[in-house]
């Protein structure tokens, strides 16, 4: 065959691999307000100088979960994966390693791991990024094939079920490891059990995950979730305060909203419906948990999520909603009389909580310990429920005032932290209550009042910052906000 031959031959082969490669698709983002690729790039690097020598770290991606036959339940990515990516899709990994490893030829210390772009799953799901998006928009380098990390963790970690006789590299570079001193830290697993009804018992998947790891690679220590990871995520950044922010302001324009727009008779449903269009409308993804509107005895359940219930005038309504922004939740509760008027009944359990609150807030100072807000919250309730004779004594408090008082917030509703001392930078919920179930041990007259309030506290060097404070919050505003709507 002569050359030219040749040469037309190999280059129509190219043109028909093209061809076979190319993306009916083109990879676009349509939103422009996320966190730009270097900071995740500055917490990645944060993460690998904080672990040990001879350590690999693993962040997966959350898993897709089946809704029913050809439906999936809407895919949101794990928030260790968005908080040191930003990197949306599913069926992703990151490996961070301490010391320096070789991949195609590169070397490095973080790799990425994602799907291949795919132009048929794409005409029905949308448009994912693969290697390529995924380095040159999410600046993810390298960015391989997700069918690789199992081989690759093989070449890292050290020959599987070879472990005795294994060629060890002590020096830690390039590929080739030596399990016996290596650490496995894993940022913590998409789904952590399986049911399995027909043996009577669960399949923990981390579990099952750590037993198959130690058969395959022998003495490797795994850690999850990984501690120095929980503690960045604490402390918040410039970047990741503008977005919970951003949250918040969207979730305290629903709630007005939606305590605007509640009116007698109002299933629960349709109040949730004023306050989720009101966070769709001013750009929220999502709810950052199921939202929570109760009303009457559908107050007193904590996590109340049903919201079918009409209710009728008298009733309280509790209304814990957040929205989701960019990955970042908010977490606020108002609870208001449906009629627009306090009972006094309702008005003095509300102000007794509102106190609460305000103590809590108050101890909400960097170097306190984490249970000080809830413990000056507890106090207030406790001293005020047996003033009232609704506890008979400090030990009947519990009854009423069930859960904590704050919890971290930030990429979760209830988001990682150490539980040491607070620290600036770090957002907080203060959300004490009071329910008082049917059939308590008290006057009838109090039953079936529930109610919390719940804001979202930045803790600085100095005073606490309310960063939900626009949302009217004592009895009288909220009466003043309902009479003029
Ligand atoms: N917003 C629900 C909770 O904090 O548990
Ligand atoms: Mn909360």
């Amino acid at each position: 065959m002569s050359s030219r031959k040749l040469i037309v031959i190999i280059l129509a082969f190219i043109a028909v691999i093209s061809e076979l490669n190319a993306q009916k698709f083109a990879f676009r983002v349509d939103d422009t307000d996320g966190i730009p690729p270097h900071v995740y790039a500055e917490r990645r690097q944060r993460l690998i100088d904080s672990l040990p020598a001879h350590a690999i770290a693993v962040i997966l991606s959350a898993d897709i979960r089946n809704r029913q036959n050809d439906v999936d339940y809407e895919y949101r990515q794990s928030s260790d994966m968005l908080y040191l990516t930003g990197f949306p899709f599913p069926s992703s990994a990151l490996l961070l390693s301490k010391d320096p490893m070789v991949i195609d030829g590169k070397t490095t210390h973080e790799a990425f791991f994602v799907r291949e772009r795919n132009t048929s799953r794409e005409q029905w799901q949308g448009v994912q990024a693969g290697p390529t998006e995924a380095e040159q928009v999410y600046g993810l380098t390298p960015s391989v094939t997700y069918g690789r990390l199992s081989s690759i963790l093989d070449t890292l970690l050290g020959p599987p079920n070879d472990n005795a006789n294994q060629s060890m590299q002590d020096d830690g570079a390039s590929a080739g490891g030596n399990a016996s001193k290596r650490q496995l830290f894993i940022s913590g697993w998409a789904t952590r059990s399986v049911p399995m009804p027909l043996l009577g018992k669960n399949l923990y998947v981390d579990t099952q995950h750590k037993n198959d790891l130690a058969d395959k690679y022998g003495a490797l220590t795994v850690v999850t979730p990984i501690p120095a990871l929980i503690a960045m995520r604490e402390v918040k950044d410039t970047a990741e305060l503008r977005l919970l922010r951003k949250a918040v302001d969207i979730t305290v324009g629903g709630h007005l909203a939606a305590i605007k727009g509640a009116r007698p008779s109002m299933h629960e449903y349709e109040i949730e419906a004023l306050m989720e269009y009101a966070f769709k409308r001013a750009g929220a993804e999502d709810v950052g948990y199921p939202s929570i509107v109760g009303s009457n005895y559908n107050a007193c359940i904590l996590h109340y999520t049903a919201n079918r219930r009409a209710s009728s005038t008298g009733d309280l309504i509790l209304a814990d909603c957040g929205a989701e922004y960019h990955g970042y939740t908010a977490d606020v509760t108002r609870t208001f009389p449906i009629n627009g008027r306090f009972t006094p009944e309702q008005r003095i359990i509300y102000n007794l909580v509102l106190e609460a609150q305000d103590s809590g807030i108050a101890a909400c100072r960097a170097g306190a310990e984490f249970k000080a807000p809830h413990k000056a919250a507890y106090a207030v309730i406790q001293r005020g429920l047996v003033n009232l004779g609704i506890a008979s004594d400090s030990s009947d408090v519990r009854s009423y005032f069930m859960h904590g008082t704050s919890h971290y917030l930030g990429l979760d509703v209830h988001d990682p932290g150490t539980r040491g001392p607070l620290q600036p930078n770090t957002v907080i919920t203060v959300e004490p209550g009071i329910y008082i179930a049917e059939g308590s041990a008290c006057d009838k007259k109090w039953w079936n009042i529930g109610v919390r309030i719940e804001d979202d506290i930045l803790i600085t060097t100095g005073l606490p910052e309310n960063l939900s404070a626009a949302l009217p919050r004592t009895a009288e505003a909220i009466e003043a906000l309902m009479k003029h709507r």
